[in-house]
């Protein structure tokens, strides 16, 4: 039931909900999430189903259907995403030429919003299709492009995952590496009324496009309270190991906690359990640092949640097991973030639709608590 708010006096019920927490201002068939009992469901399917069974394909189809497709749609759907890989020449071209040392969601963003230029019609299906088949190609064009190496144009075959390997690494991916990738894209597809999808549908409800929603999407999604957040993880593990023999998870995540600063990875808004993605990814976390060598990291990430429990009863999130799965095959740590864009558009251009489909201005108050009879004071006088 909707209540109505509409008129409410300000002034006489001074309420503020800071970080908008606990208010439902949608309805939505995209995703349901049990904070409590850590479930998570996407149109229908738990995400344990989803992690064992489903392709990224197959959630994008999903979300942006609320069903799953049948093998004819499942393959055309891939046939349109393999024909909208290539980028157009001017978006190579940027890549190209901007600082090497960019920060790759910043590009990313630029990016995908110079896209926008290139697209023939207004069909929103169509841009999200396309938006979706891009983006894997910004980030591997601009990852190689800053280590120097030649860009690799997208092969007319294979996934979003294995063709996001290729394009990256210049070589084609074991079955494994594309399995671990297709995990990850399926994991971090959808997730209710998170900061970039709310970004996205309060672009979409103003009428505005879906690469503006998407930009705006992007930049949320930057931050490090927010999918940011996976990198930040790495960097936090990262300053374990610089400490040499002296590493010791256990200590350093007591002294931050001590320092009132927040250990990244943990935490989160909903769930006040663990993130149903973070057992999938604590797994393949395990599976992935023995196989690579990288036991350490996940040993310490161990301790660190045992600390954290223990300390101040927080469990991890999607981005704390994320960074050292994204670490032991090989990519970069400031990729993280934009690997989860990779997977979230397919979110973001669902809600997109939804919005759309029922529209209204999104437009909430804020409660004025500043000054209100000053006199002017001309400038020379201040
Ligand atoms: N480390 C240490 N303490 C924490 C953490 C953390 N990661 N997260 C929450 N807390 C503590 C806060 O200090 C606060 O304690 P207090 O009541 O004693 O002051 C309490 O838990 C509540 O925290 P808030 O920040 O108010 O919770 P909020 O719901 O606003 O924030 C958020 C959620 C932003 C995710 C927060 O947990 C956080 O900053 N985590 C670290 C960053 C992170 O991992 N973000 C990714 C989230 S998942 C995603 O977006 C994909």
């Amino acid at each position: 039931a909707e209540q109505n708010l509409e008129n409410i006096d300000l002034e006489q019920y001074p309420h503020i909900n800071k970080g908008l927490a606990g208010i439902v201002a949608f309805s939505t068939t995209k995703s349901f999430i049990d904070g409590q009992t850590g479930d998570l469901i996407y149109a229908g399917y738990h995400i344990d189903t989803l992690a064992e069974n489903a392709t990224f394909e197959e959630v994008c189809f999903l979300l942006w259907n609320d069903r799953l497709p049948n093998q004819e749609e499942l393959d055309e759907l891939h046939n349109k995403l393999r024909s909208e890989r290539q980028l157009p020449e001017p978006v190579i071209e940027y890549i190209k030429n901007t600082r090497k040392d960019a920060e790759p969601m910043a590009v990313l963003r630029t990016a995908v919003s110079m896209l926008a230029d290139f697209q023939d019609d207004s069909n929103d299906t169509n841009h999200a299709i396309a938006v979706t088949a891009q983006i894997p190609t910004i980030i591997a064009a601009f990852d190689r492009v800053r280590n120097g190496k030649e860009v690799v144009s997208p092969l007319d075959e294979g996934s979003t995952a294995f063709n996001f390997l290729y394009m990256l690494n210049g070589e084609k991916p074991g079955q494994a590496a594309e399995k671990t990738m297709n995990l990850c894209l399926v994991l971090h597809a959808e997730h209710g009324m998170n900061a970039s999808t709310f970004t996205c549908r309060t672009i979409c409800a103003t009428e505005s496009d879906m690469f503006s929603a998407v930009t705006g999407a992007i930049g949320a999604l930057k931050g490090p309270l927010h999918g940011g957040a996976n990198t930040a993880v790495m960097n936090m593990l990262l300053n374990l190991k610089e400490q040499g023999e002296n590493a010791d998870p256990v200590k350093f995540t007591k002294e931050k906690l001590n320092k009132k600063e927040k250990m990244m990875g943990f935490g989160h808004r909903v769930y006040k359990t663990f993130d149903p993605r973070a057992v999938h990814l604590r797994k393949m976390s395990k599976e992935l640092s023995e196989e690579t060598g990288h036991e350490y990291l996940y040993e310490w990430s161990e301790a660190m949640v045992k600390t954290m429990k223990e300390e101040k009863n927080i469990d991890p999130n999607v981005d704390f097991f994320s960074a050292s799965v994204y670490y032991s095959i090989g990519i970069q740590p400031d990729l993280y973030t934009c690997i989860f864009t990779m997977s979230r558009i397919s979110g973001w251009t669902a809600h997109f639709f939804e919005q759309k489909a029922n529209n209204r201005l999104i437009r909430p108050r804020a409660l004025y608590v500043g000054e209100k009879n000053l006199d002017w004071v001309p400038v020379e006088d201040r």
